[in-house]
């Protein structure tokens, strides 16, 4: 788990965030209609949000003009400079170099909106929670968003692509077996996070987009070999609602260079294996454009 400033894995300098942006998915408005939708319904306000782990910003100007003023925080103190640059300075914007685990600093009960994609595995998830109550409104929402590996819509292309995503996780749990618990938490998608309702109203939504024939993201890039090292946790509470769902404004056609955009965002270490694996998977594809799309965890929940 990060230190607070401390800019772990994803240490953003411009460029770092630049080639992330390249790798990663072309996120549809449908996904932050989902959520604003689900906010109004719950008779959420549009003040204040705090956008958690956002990195460079890339998702921030997709919800900051819905709301008067947007909290923007990350643990890594190079993002936040990042994401200032990119975002420009504005009365309705607040940088934070905070860790999730943190909300001290922030009024209790101020903000309408938290939201995080692609972050919370890499923390303390009840200690994440437990700062997302303290800060949120009576009513307020939590958003949490997941789409880290896209699937190809092509059997044998597929299974050639899954090896060289199996081969990069298993060199990342061989290199710090210590971080079992992010590898848990990461190969178990939003499922392994409990929403006690006790502070949560009943009925957290889950919604998992684009596991098409099965492919959930944990089957994409838990190998076989690792399913009980890295267990699949499950907090699922007796009124959580479950949305398994297809959206089309995800689908993409792949090709080498994108795909290999998507692999590079990760920064793999250098690995004869995974190269070999991964030229075996070029060579398939040629020059094709084959159909693929991101499987997608949207969770909603909200406070008490
Ligand atoms: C994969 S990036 C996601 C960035 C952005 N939310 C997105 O979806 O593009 C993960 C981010 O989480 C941040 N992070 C990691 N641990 C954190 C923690 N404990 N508290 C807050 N942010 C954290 C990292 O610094 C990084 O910017």
């Amino acid at each position: 788990m990060s230190e607070l400033g401390e800019d772990i894995y994803y240490k953003g300098d411009e460029n770092y965030w630049e080639a992330y942006k390249e790798g990663r998915p072309r996120v549809p408005d449908s996904f932050f209609e989902r959520i604003v939708e689900y906010h109004a319904r719950h008779g959420g306000q549009f003040d204040v949000w705090d956008e958690i782990g956002a990195g460079g910003a890339v998702h921030t100007k997709r919800l900051s003009n819905k709301f008067k003023k947007t909290i923007i925080s990350d643990s890594g103190a190079s993002n936040i400079e990042v994401a200032k640059n990119f975002l420009g300075e504005s009365d309705s914007y607040q940088f934070r170099i905070a860790r999730s685990e943190e909300a001290s600093d922030l009024e209790p009960n101020s903000v309408d909106l938290v939201f995080g994609a692609n972050m919370i595995h890499w923390t303390d998830i009840d200690k994440t929670l437990q700062a997302v109550l303290q800060q949120l409104k009576p009513g307020g929402t939590l958003a949490l968003g997941g789409f880290a590996v896209p699937l190809l819509l092509d059997e044998e292309l597929h299974k050639l692509w899954l090896q060289v995503l199996h081969r990069f996780y298993k060199l990342l749990v061989e290199s710090d077996p210590s971080a079992i618990r992010f590898f848990t938490q990461a190969g178990s998608s939003h499922d392994c996070i409990p929403f006690d309702t006790q502070y949560f109203q009943p009925g957290t939504i889950r919604i998992k987009l684009n596991e098409r024939d099965g492919w959930t993201f944990r089957r994409c890039i838990v190998p076989p070999a690792f399913e009980e090292s890295t267990p699949h946790l499950k907090s699922f509470g007796k009124d959580d609602e479950f949305i398994y769902e297809n959206d089309y404004g995800w689908d993409f056609d792949a090709d080498v260079t994108i795909m290999r955009k998507i692999l590079e965002s990760y920064e793999p270490k250098d690995d004869p294996v995974m190269e070999e694996l991964w030229k075996q998977f070029a060579a398939a594809l040629g020059d094709r454009k084959v159909a693929a799309t991101w499987p997608v965890a949207l969770t909603l929940a909200t406070k008490k």
